[in-house]
């Protein structure tokens, strides 16, 4: 029988795949179009896919495996099969919060098959932004982590029956961003972020900003679904789009990478969203259905098809650099966003 919070894990797992569909019913990078150069006056060959993470750290490609899992039996084989991919392909990917695995040991094999199966690549570990800085070194060790991700998710615990209640993070981020040795990288969870937030996180030294917004997996829906006691059913659609979230890091101006997640779904959106500003996307949901409904040589073929596509989409929009999007490749917004756009001065 496996520890309540290693339950909680997999009670994810498959809510997570429950709700796909609902979750995904609209898709907000809808309301990005870009317009179409037919002079795109470049070669694919001249594409070159690397961007930066945080800190130093770079990537092969604009995108990665963001957060999703740890500490259960069935978190480890998915972290393995996800690893596996992570490595073949020369993919960063991030785990799920290792706070799990730092108050129970037998929950570590989950995290650590990750370095295992893939120890030359970028492996970023994931907590909430209230831990301790003896949790964050303790995390970043386990792991030999490149990257600390530290999550901000107000929403979702407030849905939690045993979430907290209590939101304090500023003054820690600051410390734990000033302490660690590795970059440090705050995201939210699919609720996005505002022009502030986002103004006060760079204000607080963290290396990098992931608006993770919605449109992808909902934590609204799948904590409703667990509480047994109260009804939130009201705030399935809370929170900025991920395409609402990256205007709103825009038009914050912080120099920093900013790194767009929820509902990144196709190398197109990929695309928008460098269009957007985001200097790099982490795909959770869309790649665990991916495995969880169609296994592990589906989502091989489907991350081979994306690195295999985004050349060919840049070059399409005249662009060698993810960087040079948001000059080249200025989008067109649907009403909504637009509108969205212009109400709040972005
Ligand atoms: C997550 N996510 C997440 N984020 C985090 O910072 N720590 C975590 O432990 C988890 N756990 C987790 C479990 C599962 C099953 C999923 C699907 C997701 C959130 C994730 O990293 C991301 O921010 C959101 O899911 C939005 O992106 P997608 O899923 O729409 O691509």
């Amino acid at each position: 029988m496996e520890s309540r919070q290693a339950q909680r894990k997999n009670e994810h797992l498959s809510l997570a795949r429950k709700y796909y569909d609902q979750a995904h019913a609209s898709h907000p990078f809808d309301q990005v179009r870009l317009v179409h150069t037919a002079l795109p006056e470049m070669a694919v060959t001249d594409v070159d896919l690397k961007v930066p993470l945080a800190g130093q750290l770079q990537l092969s490609a604009p995108f990665y495996l963001e957060a999703m899992t740890g500490g259960s039996q069935t978190a480890l084989t998915i972290n393995r099969q996800l690893a596996r991919l992570a490595a073949k392909h020369r993919l960063a990917m991030a785990t799920g919060s290792v706070s799990i695995a730092l108050k129970d040991p037998t929950a570590r094999a989950s995290f650590t098959v990750i370095r295992e199966e893939n120890p030359d690549g970028i492996v970023i570990a994931n907590l909430s932004s209230g831990a301790s800085l003896a949790d964050a070194r303790a995390a970043v060790e386990l792991l030999d982590a490149d990257a600390l991700e530290l999550h901000l998710n107000a929403a979702q615990e407030l849905v939690m029956p045993e979430g907290d209640r209590r939101f304090f993070w500023l003054d820690n981020l600051r410390e734990l961003a000033a302490a660690l040795t590795v970059p440090v990288i705050v995201k939210e969870v699919g609720f996005g972020m505002n022009k502030t937030d986002v103004a006060k996180l760079a204000q607080a030294g963290v290396q990098a900003i992931n608006v993770s917004g919605r449109g992808g997996t909902n934590f609204a829906l799948i904590e409703n679904r667990r509480n047994h006691g109260e009804d939130f059913s009201s705030l399935a659609q809370w929170g900025q789009t991920t395409p609402e979230a990256l205007l709103e890091a825009r038009a914050a101006k912080t120099g920093r990478p900013i790194i767009a997640s929820g509902g990144i779904s196709s190398p197109l959106d990929v695309i928008k969203a460098g269009a957007l500003g985001a200097s790099s996307c982490g795909v959770a949901g869309y790649f665990l259905n991916i495995l969880q409904t169609a296994g592990p040589k589906a989502l091989d073929q489907e991350i081979a098809n994306w690195l295999a596509v985004l050349p060919r989409l840049l070059a399409l929009q005249g662009v060698s650099r993810f960087a040079d999007l948001p000059v080249m490749a200025a989008p067109v917004f649907a009403p909504e966003l637009y509108s969205y756009a212009q109400q709040r001065h972005l």
